[in-house]
């Protein structure tokens, strides 16, 4: 069985995580031909928003609904539940399917939740040639990240100063965890025209850039899908970020 390549997306809050997310699962489904797993992680989820998909179920809902259906205590095991879980939580894209994670109802902790996805994910790699991973804002998440084994940890920054020095300190505390990463990539996002990016950290495999560009802002603004031109600057930037990505991990 060939095993999918797992990208996961981190960073501080606002600094287009979800934006690059959509942008890249959108490209490496046109350029592999083949259905691409995205994975919102993120408790206050819109990868499906910005996606053009209209969440109906998160697996936290899922399991609530379960819950109050099913006497916990029941005779169905853990791997039927997972299985129930994620067939009705996972809605089709064109070409791509995506998982929303959800919170967990009331103050239920997010143990149950990590440990269904954990193991579903396991199980997607063997299914899905790439898997996507949007995560949650910062670095607290990191310590229960749902993948133990990625590809590629895409850390994405805003191009000042404080935004740089926070993305070496994500990276510095995910290369301390218990996580394997073959790959790390920063991404400076929202360049504004003609500036370049400086105080780039060092200790990253590679580094992208990514215009400030007004169809995004305008589409967010409207509440629309993100769907660029292929002519796109941002878009293009994405698609190169991608194809070298795709190439450094080739040879895993
Ligand atoms: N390259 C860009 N050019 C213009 N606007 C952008 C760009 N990237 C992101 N944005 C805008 O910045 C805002 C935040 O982006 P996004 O939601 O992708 O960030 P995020 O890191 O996922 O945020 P959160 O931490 O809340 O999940 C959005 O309104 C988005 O449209
Ligand atoms: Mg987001």
């Amino acid at each position: 069985m060939s095993m999918g390549r797992v990208f996961a997306i981190a960073g501080k809050g606002g600094v287009g995580k979800t934006t690059i997310s959509a942008l890249f699962i959108s490209y490496l489904a046109k350029r592999t031909g083949k259905i691409v797993l995205g994975v919102d992680a993120d408790p206050n989820y819109n990868l499906g928003d910005r996606m053009g998909i209209d969440v109906q179920k998160t697996i936290g809902d899922i399991r609530e609904e379960f819950q109050k259906s099913a006497d916990e205590t029941s005779e169905v095991s853990k791997q039927e539940k997972v299985a129930y879980y994620l067939q009705t939580s996972t809605q089709e894209g064109h070409d791509f399917d995506l998982i929303t994670m959800g919170r967990p109802e009331g103050k239920g902790c997010y143990c149950y939740i990590n440990s269904i996805l954990r193991d579903y994910l396991d199980e997607a790699i063997g299914k899905y040639s790439s898997v996507v991973i949007d995560n949650e804002a910062g670095m607290e998440h990191l310590s229960r990240l749902t993948c133990k084994n990625m590809d590629a940890l895409i850390i994405v920054a805003d191009a000042t100063a404080v935004g740089l020095k926070t993305a070496k300190r994500i990276l510095e505390l995910a290369l301390s965890l218990d996580i394997n990463i073959k790959t790390t990539a920063l991404v400076v996002n929202r360049i504004p025209e003609g500036m370049k990016a400086e105080n780039i950290p060092e200790g990253f495999s590679a580094v992208y850039y990514i215009p400030c560009d007004e169809t995004i802002s305008r589409l967010a603004m409207e509440g629309k899908t993100l769907e660029l031109e292929s002519s796109n600057p941002a878009y293009m930037a994405v698609k190169e970020m991608a194809d070298d990505l795709l190439m450094r991990c080739k040879g895993k």
